[in-house]
């Protein structure tokens, strides 16, 4: 059967949904889902949401030890340094009084002095795409060289079809070059990034400037090396991979490298000829259809007719040496492969490396990695991210929580099977099915680690595509969640390899202007910094949690007064949390990093227009394009 017919929608249907709901057209409801039962149990949990909110603490839903300490007004506003900024749905960057902002980057930009501007007429070719910034800028680092220069790696995740070929008559490629264009927009760039009379731009030329797109080759390390499910027609060996594309959020290493994590890989693979059955592991990870970007046209391992394993080879944490331009980058099969958000690698006290790891996809798994080996400044790192321990989350109603270890013996899989179907495994150990883990910092103050469950339509009502039921509770309260919360947890005796930890949620976000239940949100939200879906999370060195949405900017109903997506920043002490920053239309914010000196904070802003209502940054009539902001205070003072 086709697979439209299957589906039930059509090509023009399928490309308008965003990643999340793609997916969901692809994996429907399956019949055996136990509905009733999960129902039932989502309305004995109301009783206790409700119970919840009425003792007005954040910290009371997992019966935490820390409590919030409220302090005054006037040391809130020292400790933030700024006065919260109001929503607002303008097409611009709204940033606090004595802030100010500027483009450092963006989609198009040229890394080299020979390729053209961005045209936006044409939007540029595939030749030119492949030498400047890519587009839909997510996660980035930056790095620092001996020398003081500033490097720049950022993450391109995707395009938006309508943007990327916005120029022919209905927003779809035509050529092929419209697909290569589509292709190499896709990936890394690493660049040099300068201060030059106040502004921050490219150096052009720079030797740290290179494009890593989705044909760039990268080495295929650690467990799955080689495996037989790695092995393609063009590499049957199983030992290098072409590309890294639809990296998310990121990581970086102690040891100076950069992490870039594979998300919505699934989406990219199609079969040219009728007929195609999906695996379980095909089905459990949404292999099944191309959304729109047409690769396998151009690209016969894209055809899932003719190249059954390329799919296995893409979904890990791909690690790149900023410093040296002609590495060449490694897929690392330890770490697992899922819908990768980031990777937050953290130094244990005893050397170990912990790396913590969402699965964004409704109902899928919180991870950790732990290092067999222990980490030394300057010592050999090549084994920290080969040999290691893959664990998944286990919650308990009553504010505990166990990792528990994905293993051969426990799992009956072997060690490459674990790394190539981490789902699998997982489901296979009973972990807790969460709202859609995305981003995971750690404070570098203290051993306490926060994840942002962005929301979860599902929660309650649907199972994950690995038919693992989804119950309302723990850490995910709230039935059909729309507005997303932040966990946090403390590693037992500060031990980030501990098999055991306490939690907590730091924040359920809602909206208490319309809701008067568990959906206003939790007591830290109010009128004046309500928001929805946390995203990107990442602490300063001050040890505040910066916060960035990727939600419904609609500003209408349940999302009334919430305007555009934002960046919002924490006190992990108090639980106030304060307004800093809001996007332009349409757009998500998303990403991070500070210049050496700290004086400046990079913001990530995605996707402005992504349904046409934004001109930004370029304004007028101008193509809308992904950009990387420099944010600084007037009085030049360090900030974060
Ligand atoms: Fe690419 Fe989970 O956001
Ligand atoms: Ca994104
Ligand atoms: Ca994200
Ligand atoms: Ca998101």
């Amino acid at each position: 059967m086709n697979i439209n017919t299957k589906i039930g929608l059509s090509d023009a249907e399928l490309d308008e949904l965003s990643f999340d709901n793609f997916d969901e057209a692809i994996n429907p409801k399956p019949e055996d889902c136990d509905f009733d039962a999960i129902v039932e149990q989502a309305l004995s949990r109301r009783g206790f949401m409700g119970g919840v909110l009425a003792m007005g603490g954040v910290a009371v839903l997992g019966a935490s030890t820390t409590a919030l300490t409220p302090i005054s007004a006037e040391a809130a506003d020292n400790r933030f340094g700024f006065k919260a900024v109001s929503a607002n749905t303008e097409d611009t960057i709204t940033v606090p009084e004595g802030y100010n902002w500027h483009v450092a980057t963006r989609w198009g930009d040229p890394l080299f002095s020979d390729v053209p501007e961005f045209d936006h007429a044409t939007r540029g070719t595939a030749a030119s795409q492949a030498r400047s910034f890519g587009d839909n800028n997510d996660g980035m680092s930056l790095f620092t060289d001996k020398d003081g220069r500033q490097i720049l790696v950022a993450n391109n995740e995707y395009t938006n079809r309508s943007v990327m070929w916005g120029n022919n008559p209905d927003g779809k490629y035509v050529t092929d070059d419209d697909i290569n264009k589509g292709k190499n927009a896709h990936g890394l760039t690493a660049c040099e990034l300068k201060e030059v009379d106040g502004k921050w731009g490219i150096v052009k030329d720079s030797p740290y400037n290179r494009r890593f797109t989705p044909d760039e080759p990268m080495d295929i390390t650690g467990p799955a090396r080689g495996h037989a499910m790695m092995k393609t027609n063009a590499d049957p060996d199983g030992v290098t991979a072409l590309g890294t594309f639809n990296n998310c959020g990121n990581g970086r290493t102690p040891w100076g490298t950069y992490l870039a994590c594979e998300e919505n890989f699934n989406g990219y693979f199609h079969p040219s000829a009728d007929g195609f059955e999906q695996t379980a592991e095909q089905k459990r990870y949404g292999i099944l259809k191309d959304r729109g970007y047409g690769w396998w046209k151009v690209d016969e391992r894209f055809d899932l007719s003719k190249e059954s394993n390329e799919a296995n080879r893409h979904g890990y944490i791909t690690e790149v040496d900023p410093y040296d331009p002609k590495s060449k980058p490694k897929k690392r099969t330890a770490l697992g492969r899922c819908k990768h958000e980031n990777a937050e690698v953290v130094v244990n006290s005893d050397g170990r490396i912990a790396i913590y790891m969402g699965d964004d996809e409704r109902g899928e798994f919180l991870y950790r990695y732990v290092s067999d080996g222990y980490y030394a400044e300057g010592g050999n790192t090549d084994e920290l991210m080969e040999k290691g321990t893959l664990y998944a989350a286990k919650f308990a109603a009553d504010g505990t929580g166990k990792w528990l270890a994905l293993t051969p013996e426990t799992t009956g899989m072997d060690q490459a099977t674990i790394c190539m179907f981490t789902r699998m495994a997982a489901s296979k150990l009973g972990a807790t099915t969460m709202d859609r883990p995305e981003w995971v910092t750690a404070n570098p103050l203290k051993a306490e680690v926060y994840c942002a469950l962005t929301n979860n339509k599902n929660r309650g009502l649907k199972t994950n595509a690995g038919g693992d039921e989804t119950p309302v509770g723990g850490p995910n309260p709230r039935e059909a969640n729309k507005y997303g919360q932040i966990v946090r947890w403390w590693p037992s005796a500060g031990d980030h390899t501990a098999d055991t930890f306490r939690w907590d949620l730091f924040v359920m976000a809602g909206n208490p202007t319309v809701h008067q239940d568990a959906n206003g949100g939790s007591s830290n939200v109010n009128e004046g910094n309500m928001f929805n879906s946390p995203d990107g999370l990442s602490f300063d060195n001050k040890g505040l949690l910066w916060i960035q949405t990727d939600g419904n900017y609609s500003n209408e109903e349940d999302f009334a007064g919430q305007g555009n997506n934002q960046m919002l920043i924490g006190d992990p002490t108090t639980g106030e949390i304060r307004r800093f920053l809001v996007g332009p239309r349409e757009a998500e914010i998303t990403g991070i990093a500070w210049a050496a000196d700290r004086r400046t904070a990079f913001v990530g802003v995605q996707h402005p227009g992504e349904r046409g209502e934004s001109n930004w940054p370029d304004g007028g009539d101008k193509t809308p394009r992904s950009s990387i902001v420099a944010v600084r205070r007037d009085d030049g003072a360090a900030m974060g």
